[in-house]
């Protein structure tokens, strides 16, 4: 099949060389010409400045001039394409509805070529960016405007996790396919080939509108869950001392209908989809005069996890941050990815410099630059100067005066060591991703350890003259609201 993946980020790349990898002849095609240039270079450093995936640069390799093409102008190859798969950046506007002006112009642009194309043999559009339901509507009677004949719409949404998704893509759970017509799914099928009445993938055909659904539906239905273990579950072990998350998860999982995926504690789900994805849900649902009570609560427990530890360590341990310096370790917004976008990290540099903080000193081990480039951009240079880069988590914590974990990196597991050996107590840990597996020699050697899902935890004496085991009366307020 020839195929045309238009925007090469994190799904459309992936997208395009997986697609490449079953001998289809795919063109990636992105008007950003520094990204493609870094793509067709073929090196391994300029590719993963873009996307960092597990196995996408050795795909890339394998396939690029063979069956994988990448490039700024596809005028010229149009032309007997048979799908074109829509991969556009759609993020949130401040009123929580998706910016479509990306898809847009691209889908325009799309529509001219198509419509003065030589070869009129079908081709699908196929909407694999999550965009607002009703939108593969709204692409079919662009195509029209414009007058393109024989096409169809579909909707394909990407269901693919950041960190996974060479391997996520090459196995997918499922293929959801909405179009209208069986040409169309007969084009897909095709194109799929692979994953057809295959034993573990779901091969499931349905509306443009109810795949369009399907994608809202499962990205908050997810969140819920994260949020429910960080609303109920994290805040009662938060709440009352001798309550162990671990077993928590175990007993309350051991049941076939609650699922262990999500099941844990943390600073909240941060990246690109599942903030926006909840708030367009929102948005797409008040226009039709719909209740968004559940799903405005979820998307307010997820925020204010990103933060709510900085809060307890004013609260609980008395902490406080004024002309401090803090070592914050992990921006990306979770491992395996350079990913800003809508980490914890992010909202968790605004809180500790709203409260005074001094220094912040970063590290990461794949997204420095990437943070870099996002904390000096124009609208946000009065944080860069206080903001500084290391090499290595002993070097962000040495110097400081306290300690916040914000991305599972698996390296953080040893941190433990790390800080024995390069500063002394008094110092606060603050553990957004219970990663700490050994707090325990910490609290024995005198160091404050305040995780998610957990009471804070400090030298015996001084801890039990302090809480008693009794909840904080924010806290308590606040199981209140929950409850
Ligand atoms: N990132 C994820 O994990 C993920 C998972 C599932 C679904 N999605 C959805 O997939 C879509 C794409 O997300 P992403 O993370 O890949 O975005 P991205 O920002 O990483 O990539 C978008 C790409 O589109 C390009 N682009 C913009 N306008 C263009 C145009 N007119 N013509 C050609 N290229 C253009 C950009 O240069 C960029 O390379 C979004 O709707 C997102 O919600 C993302």
């Amino acid at each position: 099949m020839k195929i045309i993946v238009v925007g090469t980020g994190f799904v459309g790349l992936p997208h395009a060389a997986v697609l490449s990898e079953y001998g289809h002849e795919v063109y990636a095609y992105d008007i950003d010409h520094k990204r493609i240039k870094a793509y067709k270079s073929g090196d391994r450093e300029e590719i993963e400045r873009y996307v960092n995936e597990p196995g996408l640069v050795a795909s890339v390799a394998e396939n690029m001039g063979r069956y994988l093409f990448f490039t700024t102008d596809i005028s010229e190859i149009v032309d007997g394409t048979d799908a074109v798969f829509l991969c556009l950046n759609t993020p949130p506007k401040r009123d929580g509805s998706s910016d479509l002006s990306y898809y847009l112009n691209a889908a325009h642009h799309l529509a001219e070529l198509l419509a003065n194309r030589e070869q009129k043999n079908r081709v699908v559009l196929v909407n694999k960016s999550t965009v607002p339901v009703g939108t593969a509507r709204l692409l079919e009677n662009i195509m029209e405007e414009h007058g393109v004949e024989n096409f169809g719409v579909a909707s394909n949404p990407e269901f693919l996790a950041q960190g996974n998704a060479i391997a996520g893509s090459r196995r997918p759970d499922r293929v959801v396919i909405g179009a209208d017509s069986e040409e169309d799914f007969g084009i897909l099928r095709r194109v799929y080939s692979q994953f057809v009445n295959h034993v573990r993938i779901r091969y499931l055909e349905t509306t443009p509108e109810t795949a369009e659904t399907i994608k809202y539906m499962a990205n908050t239905l997810l969140l819920t869950y994260i949020s429910f273990w960080n609303g109920v579950g994290g805040r009662m072990a938060e709440s009352v001392p001798n309550i162990r998350m671990e077993d928590l998860k175990l007993g309350v999982t051991s049941d076939d209908r609650i699922s262990t995926w999500g099941s844990y504690v943390s600073n909240g789900a941060g990246g690109s989809c599942f903030g926006k994805d909840i708030q367009s849900l929102i948005y797409q649902l008040n226009n039709a005069g719909r209740s968004t009570d559940l799903l405005q609560a979820v998307y307010n427990i997820n925020e204010y996890q990103k933060t709510y530890i900085i809060d307890r360590a004013v609260y609980e341990a008395g902490f406080n941050f004024n002309q401090k310096t803090v070592a914050l370790l992990g921006l990306a917004f979770k491992k395996r990815t350079n990913d800003m976008r809508d980490s914890a990290a992010l909202k968790v540099v605004e809180s500790l410099l709203a409260r005074g903080v001094k220094a912040i000193r970063a590290y990461d081990p794949l997204a420095m630059d990437d943070a870099r480039d996002f904390w000096f951009s124009p609208d946000k240079n009065h944080l860069f100067d206080r903001i500084t880069y290391h090499a290595s988590a002993k070097e962000a914590i040495s110097g400081s005066d306290a300690l916040y974990v914000s991305t599972d990196w698996e390296e953080f597991r040893g941190l433990s060591r790390t800080i024995e050996m390069t500063v002394k107590p008094p110092f606060l840990v603050m553990d957004g991703r219970r990663m700490i597996p050994d707090f325990e020699t910490l609290v024995k050697a005198g160091y404050e350890y305040l995780p998610v899902g957990g009471t804070l935890l400090k030298a015996k004496a001084e801890s039990q003259k302090r809480d008693n085991g009794k909840v904080p009366s924010k806290m308590a307020s606040e199981l209140e609201t929950l409850a």
